[in-house]
């Protein structure tokens, strides 16, 4: 007998829809809002130290844009490296620097990372690249569950790491607490001794709600702790300005930001100082940043708004629950049954294309085959109605079929 949720699918099956929630990309409207970054040049190379942006030199970037990186940073310039446009390759690049330090010290063992899930895939397809095991370890409200992870590092000096996106997580939108910051600060001296947190702040200044908790900084706190040399931040300006064409930051304490570039200096000589120099003028200070992410608010929000409205059905029918974030770009949809793979499927038929099911776990493997990762940012406000109803539809199908 066809129920009419089968009916439902059927047209939607029949309307050949080509929608996509898979990545987490700016939609045009939000893109515009940085094309006066064009103008941002002039003719006029020069940076505030008086160097030629256009010519060589200077890796740790010019002085306006380490500014730039030390304010979503919230650290002192002189701790920042500005650096190209993406944050994920200046990870990877520390992470080989670090994975040659363990190697240099231990060249037998394999190495260890401690993985926040549901959490970012990208973090993940870096470990499998360098060869470092992971190991998952879930959330409470206040962020990673810290009592889980300090017993790991105590017991494994293999361990070396832990990935962290403390503020607006990818893809459940938590903020840490402080008093998670506070202890993850000081994780370092339960671990070996050359661990290194991996602190991505991609969604640094990406507030949906105004009024959202701020975060506790993590350099302040490891001051205190004496950890600082194995605190690694990261940022950049991809969901800010351009996101192909932005700019990235990292963050270390002095001595270790004088070895990651001195193990870059083979690579290459420089970063685009030219680009780092539009894009410290378009945003020459807080307030600048500020009212462009008011901007941008003013994009995302009612798409998100609009997420939590399509998705209410399913709490009232109890299939599924779902984060309610505070910033960012994901929304973390938890499934009440193991059909995470069945509902991607589904939903792929009938031209809606979700990232893969267990894509938020590491090696792509979600134990309960739950989790789903909605991306509400790119599509217009039609397609965003549109792709929903189609996966709520596909939830209630799948529960309707015995999953
Ligand atoms: C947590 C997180 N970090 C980093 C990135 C990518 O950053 P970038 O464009 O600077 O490489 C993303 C993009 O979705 C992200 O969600």
């Amino acid at each position: 007998m066809t129920t009419s949720i089968d009916a439902q699918y059927e047209q939607y099956l029949n309307a050949g829809l080509t929608l996509d929630l898979t990545r987490g990309k700016p939609c045009s409207d939000q893109l515009d809002l940085s094309c006066a970054l064009e103008d941002m040049i002039g003719g006029n190379f020069k940076t505030t130290d008086g160097i030629d942006a256009r010519n060589y030199g200077g890796l740790l970037g010019i002085p306006e844009a380490r500014a730039l990186g030390g304010t979503l940073l919230d650290v002192d310039p002189k701790y920042i490296m500005a650096g190209g446009n993406s944050s994920l390759t200046l990870m990877y690049q520390f992470l080989v620097w670090r994975l040659k330090a363990w190697q240099a010290n231990n060249p037998s063992q394999t190495f260890k990372f401690i993985c926040v899930v549901p959490g970012y895939d990208r973090h993940f397809t870096i470990c499998e690249h360098l060869g470092i095991e992971m190991l998952s370890v879930g959330f409470d409200n206040a962020g990673p569950n810290m009592t889980e992870i300090e017993a790991l590092v105590r017991q494994d000096q293999n361990i070396k790491g832990i990935w962290c996106v403390p503020k607006h997580s990818n893809p459940t939108g938590h903020t840490y607490s402080e008093a998670t910051v506070k202890r993850l600060a000081n994780l370092p001296n339960l671990a070996s001794k050359d661990f290194v947190l991996m602190w991505d702040n991609a969604y640094a200044a990406h507030d949906l709600d105004p009024q959202t908790m701020p975060l506790s900084n993590i350099m302040a706190h490891a001051q205190d702790a004496e950890t600082a040399d194995q605190i690694a931040l990261f940022a950049s300006t991809s969901k800010i300005t351009f996101a192909g064409a932005g700019l990235a930051f990292c963050g270390l304490s002095e001595p270790m930001l004088k070895g990651f570039e001195t193990f870059l200096t083979p690579q290459m000589i420089g970063f685009d100082k030219v680009n780092q120099l539009r894009h410290a003028r378009l945003l020459k200070d807080p307030n600048d940043i500020a009212r462009h992410m008011t901007a941008h608010r003013a994009i995302l929000a009612p798409k998100f708004k609009r997420v939590q409205e399509k998705l209410t059905p399913l709490a009232e029918t109890d299939l599924a629950t779902w984060s309610q974030p505070g910033g960012g770009y994901f929304v973390s949809l938890d499934l009440k049954t193991a059909s995470a793979t069945a509902v991607i499927a589904l939903a792929n038929a009938a031209g809606v294309k979700l990232t893969p099911a267990g894509a938020t776990f590491p090696y792509g493997r979600d134990p309960e085959d739950k989790n789903i990762r909605i991306a509400p940012s790119f599509p217009d406000m039609m397609e965003l109605d549109q792709a929903l109803d189609v996966l709520v539809c596909c939830i209630v199908k799948a529960s309707e079929s015995g999953h």
